[in-house]
């Protein structure tokens, strides 16, 4: 990718991406919990929940398991879903090409975004994911998200002013074994979300893959159509 946060990663850094989350699909547990006492406020358990970037669908089974039962997870890492389908044989797990979600529009009840936007350095891509998203919610769903935000230590301010001129964005940063990961400044998720009415937005600590932690976020939003 090129020091302009509009420009696509090219074809050779979408495989290495995606390439570094099929082998983390073997090394790594996802920490980052579903806030159910406020997703429940929302989302019933007869509505028909997505789960965009499910990974090896740990929060579906969650759901499952309370009982919530229309369930489909999408995920661009085969390794993911085949691990899902080992680890939870009962979900129903689909491998996603690109920002594309199969499924039509105005279907979803529910879409859950749980540590994606970090995976998604661009702009441009996380802005047509949430086109996708926007396309196959119902008018009146709900959005839940949480990622990550920007944070102050030293080992953070560090590699974001490393990566800022190469990336063009400040809070993208490369891990030693080739994650190319993204913080974010409360502005971008504000404007990321826009077409949402936002009815949850809340601070919290994350407990990271690699055993750090971050600030991070949770989002409850509703999607309004005019
Ligand atoms: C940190 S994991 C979180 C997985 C899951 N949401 C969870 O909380 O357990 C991020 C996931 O996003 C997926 N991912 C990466 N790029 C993506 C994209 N452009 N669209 C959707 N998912 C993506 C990765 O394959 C990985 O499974």
């Amino acid at each position: 990718m090129s020091a302009d946060r509009n420009v696509e990663p090219s074809p050779e850094e979408r495989a290495r991406q995606i390439a570094y989350w099929n082998q983390a699909a073997k090394t790594k547990d996802f920490t980052t919990n579903l806030r159910i006492d406020e997703f429940s406020k929302y989302v019933s358990k007869r509505d028909f929940v997505v789960d965009v970037g499910c990974g090896y669908g740990r929060i579906l089974a969650e759901l499952h398991r309370l009982g919530y039962a229309r369930l489909v997870g999408f995920d661009p890492a085969e390794a993911m879903i085949h691990r899902g389908k080992v680890e939870h044989p009962y979900l129903d797990l689909r491998l996603m090409n690109g920002e594309v979600l199969d499924l039509p529009n105005r279907c979803a009840d529910a879409i859950l975004l749980m540590g994606v936007l970090t995976c998604i350095a661009s702009d441009t891509v996380q802005d047509r994911l949430l086109n996708e998203i926007f396309r196959i919610l119902k008018s009146g769903g709900i959005l839940y998200v949480s990622d990550f935000l920007l944070n102050r230590d030293e080992r953070n301010l560090i590699r974001y002013e490393k990566y800022k001129d190469l990336y063009g964005i400040r809070g993208v940063f490369a891990l030693p074994e080739g994650a190319l990961l993204r913080h974010h400044s409360e502005e971008r998720i504000q404007n990321l979300l826009d077409r949402f009415e936002q009815k949850e937005y809340h601070r919290l600590t994350f407990n990271t893959m690699n055993g750090h932690t971050s600030n991070g976020f949770f989002y409850i939003g509703i999607k309004k159509e005019a």
